[in-house]
């Protein structure tokens, strides 16, 4: 497995690979691998694709007073794992390769970014679309591969790729979970052995919330409600709960579709999200 650096290597390993009649397949991640990131890389590789692997912790997506800085970085230990779930490259670009000098364009996705996530952390959504837009120009890959963790960024890059008519396939693969629920996030390594404990509220509560509809709830406040009271734990502070389509995150009064169950809470100083899709 190579390192690759720059931009310019990066395109032409991606020539070489394409005039040996090679499919690129992309996993675009910040780093810190966890067996979320994992999984993405093998179902790449599993559907036949070359797996470009980019690690880059993307500064514009993240805002004043984030974890941008302490957010956990350790290349050989990504570099090793990435290895052994078959990645066949990893692009490693410094800051100042993605953004140099002088940059100045950035991609707005309207509707999908805004509410939760997009209201709790302004301008987060505009920064992925941009880093996201980026990496599909620099690798062109055939397909990219997301995790449902980040629900709603799942979203905001399907609109962006077909309103820009990016010419990838978004593939998103299940959230992984830990033996007891816990959606798999680098950001659980801030979290102490008590706040590992209370960060399981998140999951509980969308099987609550899961079980409700399950059991003919169609009052999307009634389950909110429900979100809601499962995240009143001690440690957990709440930042949204709500049920949303899943197929175009468009707020619902009564459930008839598919719907997501969509969490985002304070255990700490460490914001969590989650989510849950119920089929009725
Ligand atoms: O999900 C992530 O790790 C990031 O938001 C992404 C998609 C790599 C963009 O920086």
């Amino acid at each position: 497995m190579e390192i690759l650096r720059t931009i310019t290597e990066v395109r032409e390993y991606v020539v070489g690979q394409r005039a040996r009649g090679a499919r690129i397949g992309l996993v675009p991640t910040m780093g810190y691998f966890h067996a979320g990131h994992l999984e993405l890389m093998r179902r790449a590789g599993g559907a036949g694709y070359t797996v470009v692997v980019s690690i880059f912790v993307n500064p514009t997506q993240f805002g004043p007073g984030e974890d941008y800085e302490r957010y956990p970085r350790d290349l050989a230990r990504d570099a090793q794992m990435a290895q052994t779930a078959g990645a066949d490259v990893l692009f490693v670009p410094e800051a100042a390769e993605m953004y140099p000098s002088g940059y100045g364009t950035y991609v707005q996705v309207e509707g999908v970014s805004e509410g939760l996530c997009g209201a709790a952390r302004p301008g987060h959504f505009r920064g992925v679309a941009t880093v996201v837009c980026k990496l599909f120009n620099i690798v062109q890959p055939e397909a990219a591969f997301f995790g449902q963790k980040d629900y709603q960024q799942v979203m905001v890059i399907k609109r962006m790729a077909a309103d820009l008519n990016l010419p990838v396939a978004i593939t998103v693969v299940p959230t992984v979970r830990e033996a007891d629920g816990l959606a798999m996030s680098s950001r659980n390594t801030y979290l102490s052995p008590e706040e590992r404990r209370q960060a399981l509220a998140l999951y509980q509560a969308l099987r609550l919330g899961e079980r409700l509809i399950k059991s003919g709830e169609r009052r999307a406040a009634a389950v909110e409600t429900a979100l809601r009271e499962g995240l009143q734990k001690p440690g957990v502070r709440l930042d949204y709960a709500e049920v949303r389509r899943a197929g175009d995150l468009a707020r619902v009064e009564v459930i008839e579709d598919d719907a997501v169950l969509l969490v985002a809470a304070w255990v700490g100083q460490t914001r969590l999200i989650d989510n849950l899709v119920v089929g009725v």
